[in-house]
């Protein structure tokens, strides 16, 4: 444990955990036009399933807000980066799987720093979402895969799904857990969607 003030302890938890916040609300804004867009090409399954990941980053951002004014800190409200519009679908999930990816690594750092700062609170809420971001990087990741192995066959079986999620605000974790990517063709090695209970 470090030999600085209590005060500038907490001080390098709450940098961390506002960056967090940061990315939080950078991936929030990503995946949510990336819903209206899949959704506008007619790929209901994969629209709807996005914005319940991005319902999940809502719930993060929130998480680490709370922890910051917990620790009397300010909760920044500007987003670390600009979403990309437009995307297609072929470059949506691979995007989204190096953005998760990158998300884990940059949390797992953060992590470090909270335990080194002596904050065993901040380090099981790292804990907590990175898992969570585990679970959407299987997601991207299946699809990107499926994308790229089977083309237009996989997209042909998504075109004209409903995109509906109801009025629940469960997000992607809840309903999925560690599934999530919709069934492809057998013997693609997809993983089924399991409904949460
Ligand atoms: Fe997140
Ligand atoms: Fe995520």
């Amino acid at each position: 444990m470090s030999q600085e003030s209590r005060e500038q302890r907490r001080a390098n938890v709450i940098e961390v955990l506002n960056k967090a916040r940061a990315m939080e609300l950078h991936a929030i804004a990503q995946y949510m036009n990336q819903h209206y867009n899949l959704d506008n090409m007619d790929y209901g399954d994969m629209a709807a399933k996005v914005k319940l990941i991005a319902i999940d980053e809502m719930r993060h951002a929130e998480m680490f807000a709370e922890r910051i004014a917990e620790l009397g800190g300010e909760p920044v409200a500007e987003p670390a980066g600009t979403a990309e519009k437009g995307q297609l679908v072929r470059v949506v999930f691979s995007f989204d799987a190096n953005l998760e990816d990158f998300t884990i690594d940059t949390y797992n750092e953060f992590l470090l720093v909270c335990r080194e700062n002596a904050d065993s609170t901040s380090v099981k809420l790292f804990e907590q979402i990175i898992d969570e971001e585990q679970v959407h990087f299987n997601y991207f990741d299946n699809v990107s895969a499926h994308i790229d192995q089977l083309g237009e066959t996989y997209l042909a079986q998504i075109a004209g799904t409903p995109s509906t999620t109801g009025l629940q605000t469960r997000g992607f974790v809840a309903r999925f857990g560690s599934g999530g990517a919709p069934a492809a063709a057998p013997g693609a090695g997809a993983a089924p969607g399991r409904p949460a209970g």
